[in-house]
């Protein structure tokens, strides 16, 4: 029987994980330290809709607190994606933040999985933060990281010492590039949670820059799929591009929500922010052949979805 530790267990990717690995028959050990980047009552939400379970222990617990005896216990695998995400907002003071959530703790991390024989530990690394803009029809994994954000800048310092740990223990640390993920429970400072509730609420959607920015956007659950494909199959020290269905400009995708809720969506166009990524577009070859990764959901069922999960939970 697997057992399975998932830090950051009530935030968007993590909750969802945590119900899927539940519904495989996995034991999980969920933490969250429900850091303040949003409303932590979104959070509880997303820990109600997991419910309760027989197989799942949760703890409100920051990773900093490092009580590795009682969250390692019998576990062999990890899943990390506890940090502190968000690109526009990592400049400034918030900065050291950023460090100790997204290095330090991983560290952290690491250095207790030495105490166990070897998991596969999968880290939530991401895209347009570690290559910045992109170049090229598609970016693989051997483009250069060159972040544009200090939030790229710790999720690039992440990968580096996750392959520390690599090569100095033999630790399988496996690191999965993420594009833009959205879906059901999307962190409410993330493009489409915000346009959707805009629209919700009869107001015109802000729009950063002229719109025409493109991201490969990624569901959720192709997310979710990714991580279980890797704890099974990837090699240590593998990293990963997580992408979606394809590359699309972000005035193009308020189409497709105006159609979904048939309206025509108001503009307002704001002053482009500083470490925003113009285009990300993955190339997935290498999940492919090594994961068998495939994502599943289009953009228009995706933001179906999406649509659906937000209304219903407005209603509550
Ligand atoms: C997302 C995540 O928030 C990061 O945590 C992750 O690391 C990153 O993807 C990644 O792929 O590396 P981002 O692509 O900025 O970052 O995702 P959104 O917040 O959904 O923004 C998408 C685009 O919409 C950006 O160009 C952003 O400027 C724009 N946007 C966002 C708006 O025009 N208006 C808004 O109100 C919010």
């Amino acid at each position: 029987m697997t057992k399975a530790l998932v830090t950051g267990c009530a935030g968007f990717i993590g909750s969802h994980l945590t119900q899927r690995l539940l519904r495989d028959g996995v034991t999980v050990i969920g933490i969250d330290g429900f850091i303040d980047n949003y409303d932590a009552a979104e959070k509880r939400r997303n820990l109600a809709e997991i419910g309760t379970h027989p197989g799942f222990a949760f703890h409100a617990a920051k990773l900093q607190e490092q009580r590795w005896k009682e969250w390692l216990d019998g576990v062999d695998v990890v899943y990390h994606l506890s940090a502190l995400p968000g690109v526009r907002s990592s400049w400034g003071p918030a900065f050291s933040e950023y460090v100790s959530h997204n290095i330090l703790a991983t560290q952290a991390l690491l250095e207790a999985c030495l105490q166990l024989p070897r998991p596969p530990v999968i880290v939530a690394s991401s895209s347009s933060s570690v290559y910045g803009t992109m170049q090229g029809k598609r970016t693989d994994e051997k483009a250069p990281l060159q972040p544009i954000s200090p939030y790229g800048v710790t999720k690039h310092a992440m990968e580096q010492i996750c392959q520390v740990y690599v090569k100095a223990f033999g630790l399988p640390v496996t690191m999965l590039r993420y594009f833009t993920v959205y879906g059901p429970r999307q962190r409410p400072d993330m493009a489409f949670h915000r346009f959707f509730t805009q629209m919700m609420n009869g107001e015109p959607v802000s729009v950063y820059g002229n719109g025409l920015q493109s991201r490969d956007f990624t569901f959720v659950s192709d997310a979710v799929e990714a991580n279980v494909l890797a704890a099974r199959r990837a090699q240590p020290g593998d990293v990963f591009n997580i992408g979606g269905d394809r590359e699309i400009r972000l005035i193009d995708v308020l189409a497709i929500m105006g159609q979904l809720l048939n309206t025509t969506p108001r503009i307002t166009y704001l002053a482009g922010q500083a470490g925003d990524s113009q285009r990300t577009c993955a190339d997935i070859g290498f999940a492919e052949s090594r994961l068998g990764y495939r994502p599943q959901v289009s953009l228009e069922e995706g933001l179906r979805l999406q649509w659906e999960h937000m209304r219903a939970r407005s209603k509550n």
